[in-house]
């Protein structure tokens, strides 16, 4: 038979073969009937040595051209296959940029975390800075440094959980302007604002809870004056409740401060006028200050023939109560997310 026309016969079945081939398995397969080494092809070159010496150059030449033909071919439906299949894939895997994201809640700052923020933010800015003292007090810095000797009556406002005999859990953040007035050694001004918990031993209920959190202010310096803290407790309330608030200052008692003043704020309710949430008097009470006590600063090591100082205390959870109209103080605590998500 004609070498040519057996090849030519070949190559009709190879792409025969070829059509509707689908996977690279399949290729394989065909890649070795037609160029492995039983396929016909190779066995055709067994017929050289029959062939005389002068036809065998172009017989092998032939075959081998046959050869890279066939090679190519076959090259070109992998081609094919490999294009059709990552065409399937990509279409597979296609990603929907314009598809809604399902929900992923971000959580947010706990609304006492946003107050004190806040407030560290507006202090910051005069210059202050925040101060941290421990949880677990003595009771010489929670109470005796801070004009309360033992037995003092002045105790009862604040009942206490005792650790050990001298040692109790820090009935109010008054402590750490102790703490940092013995760290400044008497010496420099003191400008610090101190937030953090405080426990009392109460029944807990809709107003009183046995850990709440408050934020202490305290500054000592050379010319400090009543002024310098009715102008800082303005800044409080406009920033809490809103710039048009106004304060006014009570006369009264607190051991550490002389004198010592209850701070109130106009209603943001009824702006003054008289309502049910100030019960008619037009103010609210937000918290305690005062000049600092002599004996305060001379405990802690400042002179107050050179040193005033102001300081405050306030409560988060009451700002945070009567800036958003909170009614129970537990609320805080129980950490029902439906509560907690409001304020964001
Ligand atoms: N420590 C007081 C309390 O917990 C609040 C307070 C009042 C703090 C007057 C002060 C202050 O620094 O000057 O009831």
């Amino acid at each position: 038979m004609n070498i040519q026309e057996t090849l030519k016969q070949l190559e009709d079945a190879l792409r025969k073969d070829l059509e509707g081939v689908k996977t690279i398995e399949a290729l394989q397969d065909i890649k070795a009937k037609y160029l492995g080494k039983k396929a016909e092809l190779s066995l055709l070159m067994r017929h050289m040595k029959d062939l005389p010496n002068n036809e065998k150059p172009a017989f092998g030449q032939t075959i081998n051209q046959a050869k890279q033909a066939f090679a190519k071919t076959i090259e070109a439906q992998r081609n094919r296959i490999e294009e059709a299949l990552l065409n399937k894939k990509l279409e597979k895997e296609t990603i929907d940029v314009t598809m809604t994201s399902p929900d992923f809640s971000q959580g947010t700052a706990h609304l006492l975390n946003q107050i004190i923020d806040e407030i560290e933010d507006l202090f910051i800015g005069m210059g202050y800075l925040v101060k941290e003292g421990p949880e677990v007090e003595s009771d010489e810095r929670n109470f005796e440094m801070l004009n309360l000797p033992k037995n003092h009556p002045a105790r009862d406002m604040q009942d206490s959980f005792y650790v050990s005999e001298d040692t109790l859990l820090r009935t109010h953040t008054s402590p750490v302007q102790v703490r940092t007035m013995l760290e400044y050694g008497g010496q420099k001004p003191v400008k610090i604002i101190c937030p953090g918990k405080v426990y009392r031993r109460d029944d807990d209920d809709a107003t009183h809870s046995h850990q709440f959190m408050q934020i202490e202010g305290l500054v000592v310096d050379q010319n400090t004056s009543m002024s310098d803290l009715k102008g800082t407790l303005l800044a409080i309330a406009q920033t809490m409740f809103g710039k048009d608030r106004q304060i006014r200052l009570r006369p009264s008692y607190f051991p550490f401060t002389e004198p010592s003043v209850e701070v109130d704020v106009t209603c943001s309710k009824c702006d003054g006028e008289g309502c049910a949430m100030c019960k008619q008097t037009g103010y609210i009470e937000i918290l305690g200050a005062g000049m600092v006590h002599d004996n305060v600063l001379k405990m802690s090591g400042y002179d107050p023939e050179i040193y005033q100082g102001f300081a405050f205390g306030v409560g988060v959870e009451r700002l945070a109560m009567l800036k958003y109209g909170i009614d129970d103080i537990r609320h805080f605590y129980i950490n029902d997310l439906r509560f907690n998500k409001q304020f964001k």
